[in-house]
């Protein structure tokens, strides 16, 4: 049985639905914090935290665990720069409690959400895994200490892992049972189909000024099933035996913020008001993946991540 830490957030909760298509068995770990309850589509679900030992070890207890897909975290850059103590004691701290208890109870496959923001404001694009780790604010710093602790837990207690380092998570559920949902909403794509849906009067474009084609940021956008389609693979790789690996995911295409206000625009044929407005702090000007690794090593290929499948399986979800 595959345990999902943070299966009632976004990338989680389609994860889960994915495992469970596909006939794993599946139990929840969620303290509802950020996530939906009624986004868990397993009926084995528990809430408590990944750093209260007692709730870990009355999970284990209950449920015969066997490889854990471990998502809970905070995820916000602004809020990391703003409460760095929060971010380190849920994303690392935590993190620790977690993985000593795998230790305690043998579990040996382990995969991890780490993200692009490890990465900073890189120098070339497209980014490979080894471009040089320079995370700009906590967040991304929190992920990176965990990466270096999962590091070290295999070499000593050998739990092998799949660092899976996200690009911009996007898209939702195509058959609508699930969506993106954040509270507060920051990520571009939900902005822009609120203002295509009427709900907010317009969409700022942070930044017009850099040193890009149309002077906003890039992104490399991918489809939360493709990424979900990614930690099935790794499960597969580490149950084969496979070594512990760090694997970016991404589209390897980039879109800056205007291109997809168009996109937007184009899917759900409605004007989308946009403001220009300064820099948000702490964003690097382009970011893009080389995902080669993931496709030669894991054999994995993106299905859902051109970007019009994207924004339109975004849109659907919202109306359903
Ligand atoms: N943007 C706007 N206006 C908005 C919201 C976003 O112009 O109202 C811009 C941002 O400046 C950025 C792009 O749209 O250039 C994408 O922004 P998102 O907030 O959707 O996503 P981020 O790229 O900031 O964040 C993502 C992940 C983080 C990760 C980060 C790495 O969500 O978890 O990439 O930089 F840390």
């Amino acid at each position: 049985m595959i345990l999902v830490t943070g299966g009632a957030g976004y990338i989680g909760s389609h994860c889960v639905k994915r495992l469970i298509d596909k006939g794993h068995e599946v139990a929840v770990l969620d303290n509802l914090s950020r996530g939906f309850r009624d986004a868990v589509l397993t009926p084995h679900f528990m809430q408590g935290s990944i750093g209260d030992r007692s709730v870990l070890d009355a999970l284990f207890a209950r449920w015969p665990i066997d490889a854990v897909m471990h998502f809970s975290a905070l995820a916000y850059v602004g809020e990391s720069v703003e409460k760095p103590a929060e971010y380190y004691e849920n994303n690392v701290a935590q993190t620790l409690t977690l993985l000593t208890a795998c230790r305690d109870y043998g579990i040996t496959q382990f995969i991890f959400s780490s993200t692009c923001a490890t990465y900073g404001d890189v120098k070339k694009v497209p980014i490979t895994e080894e471009t040089p780790i320079a995370p700009l604010n906590p967040y991304g710093h929190s992920k990176h200490m965990v990466e270096l602790i999962l590091r070290d837990f295999d070499t000593a207690y050998g739990i092998r892992h799949c660092v899976f380092r996200y690009f911009n998570a996007a898209g939702a559920d195509p058959a609508g049972q699930l969506r993106e949902r954040h509270d507060p909403e920051t990520h571009l794509i939900p902005i822009v189909l609120d203002v295509a849906a009427g709900k907010r009067p317009h969409v700022q474009i942070f930044g017009t000024d850099y040193p890009t084609p149309d002077g906003t940021c890039i992104r490399d956008y991918i489809h939360v099933n493709d990424l979900s389609d990614a930690h099935i693979l790794g499960l597969e790789y580490l149950r084969g035996g496979g070594a512990s690996q760090v694997f970016n995911l991404g589209s390897e295409h980039g879109y800056s913020v205007r291109e997809i206000i168009r996109a937007c625009e184009e899917v759900t044929g409605r004007r989308v008001a946009a403001v220009e407005g300064p820099r948000r702090a702490g964003d690097a000007p382009q970011l893009v993946a080389d995902s080669t690794r993931a496709k030669t090593v894991l054999g994995w290929q993106p299905q859902r991540s051109e970007l019009r499948t994207i924004v339109a399986d975004a849109w659907r979800s919202r109306a359903l």
